[in-house]
């Protein structure tokens, strides 16, 4: 069978590289989200852990946009056909919750401190700058703006922690318990050509 009809058993090297690299960015995230809220308030570590959340959040976004784009273009592989029909269906809407919170996260922290009584110029990594949104009048003070996705911004947090938990032991049941190859063709095959 020629390679091109071979059918696809596998995410792609593209799809692999941005899933888990999204992944560790969202660990580190979560990590200084928590970690600079409880630090001193005006304090160095807190300020410079605050850039690297945006710059780290706003990578997010980008990685997204990047990663939607390669989807639309590259179907993935099926479902195994044993899978229920009910738990295909959650599949599908579990990816797409997941992929609504990697667009809404970094935007609603965007919006966030663009609307901030701070107005503390965003610059990622240190070099490169990076505008604030502007907001029509009509849509509500600043100060009402900022309350809204700043709310918006810290439950969906637990709205993420929740899917990627439910999301990560669905993908476990499929290895140890289902022992079907959906978690492996999302893995890394490093040194074996085809990623
Ligand atoms: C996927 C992307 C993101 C995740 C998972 C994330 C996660 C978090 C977490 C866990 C917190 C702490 C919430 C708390 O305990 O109060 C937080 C707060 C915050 N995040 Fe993000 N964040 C993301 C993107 C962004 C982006 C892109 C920006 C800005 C450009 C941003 C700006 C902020 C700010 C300013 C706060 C403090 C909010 C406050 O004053 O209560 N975040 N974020
Ligand atoms: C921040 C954490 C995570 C996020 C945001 C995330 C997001 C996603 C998204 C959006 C997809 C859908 C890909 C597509 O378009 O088809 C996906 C697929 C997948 N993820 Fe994650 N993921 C996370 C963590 C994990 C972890 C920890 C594991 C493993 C334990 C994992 C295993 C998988 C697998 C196996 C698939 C493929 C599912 C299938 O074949 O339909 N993910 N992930």
């Amino acid at each position: 069978m020629s390679h091109t009809l071979a059918l696809k058993t596998r995410y792609d090297a593209v799809a692999v590289t941005l899933h888990w690299l999204t992944v560790i960015a969202i660990l580190c995230l979560l990590a200084m989200g928590w970690t600079m809220m409880s630090a001193k308030p005006g304090s160095p570590l807190q300020f410079v852990l605050f850039q690297w959340h945006k710059s780290v959040g706003i990578t997010v976004l980008a990685l997204t946009v990047l990663r939607l784009g390669w989807r639309i273009a590259h179907r993935p592989p099926p479902l195994p056909d044993t899978m229920p029909a009910l738990e295909k269906l959650a599949a599908h809407l579990g990816h797409l919750g997941l992929y609504a919170l990697l667009l809404g996260m970094p935007l609603t922290g965007w919006a966030l401190v663009s609307t901030s009584p701070f107005n503390i110029p965003t610059v990622l990594y240190g070099v490169l700058p990076f505008p604030h949104l502007t907001f029509p009048a009509e849509l509500g003070t600043k100060a009402s703006l900022n309350a809204t996705f700043t709310s918006a911004h810290v439950a969906g947090v637990w709205v993420m922690v929740a899917l990627v938990i439910v999301h990560a032991a669905a993908a476990l049941r499929h290895h140890f318990v289902l022992r079907d190859s959906v978690l492996t063709r999302m893995l890394p095959r490093f040194g074996q050509g085809d990623v």
